[in-house]
């Protein structure tokens, strides 16, 4: 009996960070070896897929014999030669390699729209798109459907753009739509540029097609002949995948002239981007593809009544495009029945920082915050306690743990000070300082900043002034009422999005974190243990064992002490990385963090002492 056998590999961003590429190399060459030398009757194929979502356990690989499935965590290359020897070919899964509870879980409060081919199907080939449904939707519009039509489902789906602002999309197709002109442009916005973002990425390496088949069916609707996918640099392989889409596409006649026999046109080029996050901003992204240098101009007007070249454009999000195929092919009802009244459908969200299952997440909207943080993200790190979560990366904000309960839509963040964005979550715990979290996102957007308009040039500058004091233990009487004021000022004063959201985390730190800048300010102390010249690492001399794990592991030998003694830290030499205090014990918790105003000669003077 023939078996039909499938070894899928992880190759979105998590899988080939850890390793991927390597495993697949490992697999390639052991099932030629199979081939030749065992001869079993069995056909195993091998493929690369996109983002299986939980990247904290990749590289991930599904072995599928006769449709069932069995995932291997943590595959390294060393460990492949077993799997296909016990499991490919012998058909006994190697059991301590399989994942546990802990990844089903992951899985069980999601639902997958726009990921659910991701991780399934290769990305390289259109057929295995078409095999899953692909270009379905693309048929049904093109063959059994007026553009009115198309955009009235897309409107009664409730989508609304996934690329931070939340403009319902078939709004959006319809003024375009209506507006008079000769050539109109429909865009692609895959510049993704936030720190914590990873999503779109994601889509467009797992399953590049969705996206292409979202782009057909917008030109459609508003009669666009040509397309931009405005993509940054850094992502070679996803531009590379779109590449080999889009000429597979071409091949198949769903791009250029009298697509499905209409008469319709429309073809897609790449425009690579060098990665400013202004960038990302619809009329800097527009100057940007038009050759010019990447700055916003004043809006109106807006882009559907004169964007690309002065014409008609619609700019969309990749994951609101590979939304599209899906509401077409399922219907405007289907999808309305994911979310809550004004928030629609699923949202994808790149979960990170210090939470257990690190990933991609498909989430319906208005689930709460705590089912994300605990029931799919597994809970915070070592058993510590969960601090914040900053979504909407540099333009949103951070909501504290007591709004865990909060449901995540776009009303419901936007009321906590923050947004959902383009769907970064960082996840902060009892460790981390909000006043140097809000620093670090300043110190992104005023680097970003075009520096077109003085509120956000000059006006960021400024605040990441006081902040930089703050961190530092300069901070004086009246910086938080600065920060305040100069935030609110650059906000309503500021040209485009990014200066008018750059102040944003300061502000929500301010105002759920209010007492970590006083006491940065006031008592010159990080809570948090972080800002480096407010702390001191000291080693409690009744809980310490003597174990030695600190001094093994401190880089600059600051640690010393015999087996079995009270170890020292000697304080000229420290360099604060914290590390001593991560690696000892929980059991003895004998490294502590101090003041720094409190200097430690000897431990024993107890001046630590809690
Ligand atoms: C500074 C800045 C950066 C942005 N970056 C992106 C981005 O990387 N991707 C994106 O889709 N939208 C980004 N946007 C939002 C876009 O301007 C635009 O609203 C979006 O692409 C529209 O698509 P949507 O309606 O499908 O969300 C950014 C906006 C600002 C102000
Ligand atoms: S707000 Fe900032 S990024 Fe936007 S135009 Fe002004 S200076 Fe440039
Ligand atoms: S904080 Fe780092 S450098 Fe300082 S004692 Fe601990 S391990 Fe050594």
């Amino acid at each position: 009996m023939t078996a039909d056998i499938k070894v899928k590999v992880c190759m979105g961003p998590g899988g080939i960070a850890a390793g991927g590429t390597d495993v697949i190399e490992v697999f390639e060459n052991e099932l030629k070896v199979v081939d030749i030398k065992v001869n079993i009757e069995k056909h195993c194929s091998l493929h690369k897929v996109g983002c299986f979502g939980l990247c904290a356990k990749d590289v991930l690989v599904d072995v599928i014999i006769d449709s069932n499935k069995t995932t291997y965590q943590y595959v390294k290359p060393d460990m492949v030669s077993r799997i296909v020897r016990d499991h490919i070919i012998g058909g006994t899964p190697v059991k301590e390699w399989v994942v546990g509870d802990g990844y089903h879980n992951f899985y069980k409060k999601q639902i997958k729209v726009v990921l659910s081919d991701c991780g399934e199907i290769d990305p390289e080939d259109i057929n295995a798109y078409i095999s899953v449904g692909g270009y379905e939707a693309t048929k049904k519009v093109f063959t059994s459907m007026t553009p009115e039509e198309t955009i009235d489902i897309i409107k009664r789906s409730g989508l609304r753009g996934r690329g931070g602002a939340g403009f319902p999309t078939g709004n959006k197709w319809e003024i375009c739509r209506k507006v008079q002109s000769d050539r109109k442009y429909m865009i692609c916005n895959a510049d993704e540029g936030d720190p914590g973002a990873f999503m779109d990425r994601a889509v467009l390496e797992g399953n590049p097609h969705a996206v292409i088949e979202g782009m057909i069916i917008g030109a459609y609707a508003i009669e666009a002949n040509k397309g931009y996918v405005y993509i940054r640099a850094e992502y070679p392989l996803a531009v590379e995948r779109l590449g080999k889409a889009l000429d597979q596409a071409r091949e198949k006649r769903l791009l250029g002239k009298n697509i499905f026999g209409t008469g319709f046109n429309f073809d897609i080029k790449i425009k690579l981007g060098a990665g400013a996050f202004v960038c990302g901003e619809e009329t800097a992204l527009i100057a940007s593809i038009e050759g010019k240098r990447g700055m916003p101009t004043a809006k109106p007007p807006f882009p559907v009544y004169s964007g690309l070249w002065g014409k008609p454009t619609v700019i969309n999000n990749v994951e609101t495009l590979a939304n599209v195929p899906f509401i077409i092919r399922n219907g405007a009802e289907w999808f309305a029945s994911f979310g809550t009244e004004k928030s629609k459908g699923t949202k994808v969200f790149a979960l990170t920082g210090k939470i257990k299952n690190t990933g991609l997440i498909e989430v319906p909207m208005g689930i709460p915050l705590r089912e994300i943080i605990y029931d799919i993200g597994g809970g915070i790190e070592k058993g510590r306690a969960f601090k914040a979560v900053q979504t909407g990366g540099p333009s949103g904000g951070c909501i504290p743990a007591e709004l865990l309960d909060i449901p995540v839509d776009y009303e419901s963040l936007a009321s906590a000070g923050s947004i959902i964005g383009s769907g970064g979550m960082v996840v902060l715990d009892e460790m981390d300082c909000m006043v140097e979290i809000a620093r670090f996102f300043l110190q992104f957007t005023q680097n970003e900043s075009c520096g077109k308009c003085i509120p956000c040039r000059v006006g960021t500058k400024r605040m990441l002034e006081i902040l930089e004091r703050v961190v530092a233990g300069n901070g004086k009487e009246g910086d938080i009422e600065i920060l305040l004021e100069l935030g609110n000022d650059i906000k309503v004063t500021s040209l485009c999005g990014l200066g008018q959201t750059a102040p944003n985390p300061v502000l929500t730190t301010i105002k759920y974190f209010r007492d970590e800048y006083e006491s940065h300010i006031k008592e010159k102390w990080c809570k948090a243990g972080v800002c480096r010249d407010l702390i001191t690492f000291y080693i409690d001399e009744v809980a310490c064992k003597g174990c030695g794990l600190c001094l093994k592991e401190c880089p600059p030998n600051a640690i010393t002490g015999e087996k079995k003694q009270l170890h020292k830290i000697n304080q000229d030499l420290c360099i604060k990385c914290r590390r001593c205090y991560e690696v000892c014990p929980t059991k003895f918790n004998a490294v502590k963090i101090g003041p720094a105003d409190m200097l430690v000669e000897n431990a024993k003077t107890g001046l630590f002492q809690d």
